[in-house]
This record gives C-alpha cells, structure tokens and sequence, in this order.
C-alpha cells in the first residue's frame, strides 16, 4: 500500500480514527504530525471502545509504530494517562511501539490555564476551545519560547524556559485575568512525574519514518480535527490553532511533500461542528435532533452536544480542492437511514449572489444561506450491509450524487462504528 494522509473534510469527528484503525493492516508506521489532545479518536472493534487522543489509533494493531511528531503538541501528563488507559485495555504500549518527536512542543499548566482564562473572560466572540491549552502552546512555539520534548531529557534547561514563560504568563494571570500566578516549582513538579516516563519514547520521529521507508514498509499520517479548522484556511477565528490541511503532513513529521501519495478525504455523510462558529447547514429542528442522537453525536474531549446538520459539499468541495484528496471514505451512512428526505448544499446565497465555494471575509460564512438539493431516503437498516450492490437504491443514489458534487471517487463506506462495518467498493 502507499503512503496515505487521512484528512477531515468537514469540522471534525469525521470518524477519522476508524478509518485509520480499518487501514492499518496495510501499513507498517501511523504518525500524528498536527493538532494536540483536543483531537478525540473513538476506535470500536469487536464491541470494544478505545478513546484515544494523542496515541495513534494504529496502536490498537500489533507490530505497527505509532509515532507523534514535531507539529503536534503534546501535554505530557495527559500522554501517560493515555498511555495507562490503553495499557489497561490490554494494548502494548513500550517505546519500540510509541515514539514521541523531541522536536514537538510540550503543553505546560500555564498554557491550559491562559487558554481556559481567556475563554472565560469573553463575554461574546467565544470560540468554545477544548480548554487544554493548544492555542497558548501553539503560541509560544511560534513566540520561540516553547518547551519542546527534547527538554524533557535537560531538566534544569527545562526550568529556565518555564522560569523565563512564567514572567509574561504571571503578568496576564494576576494582571488581566486575577488569577493567582504560577511558580516555576509547581510546574517542575508536575513535569518531573512525567520526564522519566516519557523519556524512553523520544525519537527523530523523521528518521524514524525514513527507516520504515527504507525497510519497505508504508506510512500512514493521521490528521486531527478538520480543515474548515484549519489556521489558515477554516472559518478564522472559530478554528483550531495548527494547519490541518493534508500538507501539513510534511512539515509536521518532517517528510518530503512527494512522499504524501495517496489522500483519503473522510467525509461524514451529514456535518457537526462543536464549539462555536459559523454553520451554513446547521439544523434546529427534529431533524437536527434526529442526527444528535441517532448519531451519538457528543464531543469525545468534552462531552459537548455536537451540532448537526446536512452534507455541506462547498465545504467537501473545498477541501478537495485544498488538501488534494485523491479518494474519499464516507462515514456514518447508517445514521441517514430512516429520513424521508436527504438535503445536499450544493452552493450559498451569500450577499446577494450565488457562490460555490466558501466566502473568505471574517465569519462570512455566517452570511451564507445553503441552496440544496433534495434526494430520497431510504428505510432500510444498513448497518449490517458489507457490499455496494446490498446498499438500498436511494443510497447508492446519494453517494453517486456526492461523487458527482465532489469530482472524487467515494472508496470506502462506513455503515456503523465497529472494525468490520465498512464496505471496500
Ligand atoms: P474522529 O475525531 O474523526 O476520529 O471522529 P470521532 O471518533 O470523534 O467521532 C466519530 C464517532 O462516530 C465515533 O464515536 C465513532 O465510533 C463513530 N463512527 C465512526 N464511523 C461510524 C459509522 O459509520 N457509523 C456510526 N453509527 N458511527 C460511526
Ligand atoms: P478531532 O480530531 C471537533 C474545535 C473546538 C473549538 C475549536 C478550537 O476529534 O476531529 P482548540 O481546543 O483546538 O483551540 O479549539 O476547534 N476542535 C474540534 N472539533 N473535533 C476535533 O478534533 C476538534 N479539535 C478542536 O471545539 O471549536
Ligand atoms: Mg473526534
């Protein structure tokens, strides 16, 4: 199998980590290469649920390496209490198994707090972080005051840094948001119980992913939230604070771009968004109800209620478009079965014309209106089907319209959470 980047398309909790954890099999590295613990993976196999948040879900497979490389950010604790749950679930977790990139940077408690501080001292304009400190973090990486994995073998240079944070950190703390501040040894405390742990783990994540190459083996790089997330290319400033894009991939594990062959768009057949921003699709009636809970649809890192609505295909479209997918995986076709009628966006009214693709003013997307397009449902309960040609008519009717609306084959289909509940078309 080639290398494979799996990308969310939409705002997230696409199903990205089942499909990574359906793949595996074919490859021999999983690697995480943007994004932190605000990223939620629900992996079920064989009636088993996994949660995972920083591991790769390539870990629930034997004899596969799951690396996490330089563009993630990484809270250390957080990474052993997720190690330890895994672990209990009877998953090896050894550091031939789990590598962490020195090159990646540490989420300290100061980040956590600035990050949960800021949110609340809003009174509008929210943007409904997950609270665990990945905009700060990201932040002081780019400030080039960052505490990165590496440190985690140099203590005392470790402490310089926080010691040297905590001056600005302090100021906003007591200054702006009357908090207490935070002391260098309350931090070095927290950190000394996890550098041990960790330090067994800390890898050239780049030439980690070499060697496999070179062995033969493929790669698979596994992305976190989604691209209308993205920095740089999602509805700023309701968006998370790395590049999510399929590229991204090659700066973030540091591998060259042209080893980035095969791109997997993961497409839920209908759209979320947690947190706040701006919606074109989104439902509030029974409909949107239907999805929520049908769906299941609750943020694995906050339990937050996931807001529903149609399949929004400028948004698909442009992802497309952005991250060069070659082939798309559509999840959670099942959650559909029983609606009389399926709408598609096709295109926004948006300040008095039509436009296909999203708007690039601040929150413009808040002014857009879908135009859809309306389809048959189907009754059928399919989560049991394995084949295309067992899908009901209206079904397969929808994919081929989303194939059509995308200009991208749709390879895989996802009937229901488990492992084995996919069809391979
Ligand atoms: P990710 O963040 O993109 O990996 O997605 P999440 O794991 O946060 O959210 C997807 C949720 O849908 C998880 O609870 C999955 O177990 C579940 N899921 C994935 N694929 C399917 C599917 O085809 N059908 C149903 N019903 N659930 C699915
Ligand atoms: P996975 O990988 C859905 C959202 C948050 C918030 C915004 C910024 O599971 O798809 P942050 O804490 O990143 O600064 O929050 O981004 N968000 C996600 N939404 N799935 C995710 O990850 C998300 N990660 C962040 O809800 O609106
Ligand atoms: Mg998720």
């Amino acid at each position: 199998m080639a290398n494979v980047v799996i990308t969310g398309t939409q705002w997230g909790d696409e199903g990205k980590g089942k499909i990574v954890d359906m793949l595996a099999p074919g490859i021999a590295a999983v690697v995480r290469f943007q994004g932190g613990n605000n990223a939620g993976h629900t992996v079920i196999v064989g009636g088993k649920k996994y949660i995972l948040k920083l591991i790769p879900s390539g870990i629930l497979h034997e004899g596969k390496i799951c690396l996490i490389g330089n563009g993630v950010v990484v809270d250390p604790a957080a990474l052993c209490e997720e190690m330890d749950a895994v672990r209990a679930q009877g998953v090896p977790v050894t550091p031939e198994r789990l590598k962490l990139s020195r090159k990646a940077h540490l989420i300290m408690p100061y980040h956590k707090l600035l990050d949960k501080a800021r949110e609340a001292s809003k009174a509008e304009a929210k943007i409904g972080t997950t609270g665990r400190g990945i905009g700060p973090c990201y932040e002081d990486k780019v400030a080039r005051i960052g505490v990165r994995a590496c440190d985690l073998a140099d203590l005392p240079l470790l402490r310089r840094k926080v010691e040297a944070a905590l001056i600005e950190k302090n100021a906003l703390f007591s200054g702006l948001y009357g908090l207490a501040p935070m002391t260098a040894a309350s931090v070095m405390e927290s950190i000394a119980l996890v550098a041990a742990r960790l330090a067994p783990h800390l890898a050239d994540v780049s030439s980690e992913l070499a060697a496999v190459e070179a062995a033969g083996g493929s790669i698979m790089f596994e992305g976190a939230q989604g691209v209308h997330l993205d920095i740089d290319h999602g509805t700023y400033p309701c968006v998370t604070s790395s590049n999510t894009v399929a590229g991204n991939a090659s700066a973030g594990c540091g591998i060259a771009p042209s080893r980035l062959t095969r791109i997997i768009g993961i497409v839920k057949a209908y759209t979320t968004r947690v947190g706040s921003g701006p919606f074109p699709t989104e439902l509030f009636d029974y409909t949107g109800k239907y999805l929520q809970e049908k769906g299941a649809e609750f943020g694995t890192v906050t339990g937050r209620k996931r807001r529903c609505g149609w399949i929004d295909m400028v948004v698909v479209r442009e992802s497309v478009r952005l991250c060069g997918v070659t082939e798309i995986a559509l999840t959670k076709l099942d959650v559909l079965s029983g609606l009389k009628e399926i709408k598609i966006c096709t295109a926004y009214e948006y300040r008095g014309g039509r436009i296909y693709y999203p708007p690039q003013a601040e929150l413009g997307m808040g002014d857009a209106s879908p135009v859809y397009e309306s389809m048959p449902g189907w009754n059928e309960n399919i989560e049991k089907v394995s084949s295309w040609e067992a899908l009901p008519e209206a079904a397969r009717n929808y994919i081929l319209r989303l194939e059509e609306l995308s200009g991208m084959r749709v390879g895989l289909i996802s009937v229901g959470p488990d492992r084995e509940q996919t069809i391979v078309r």
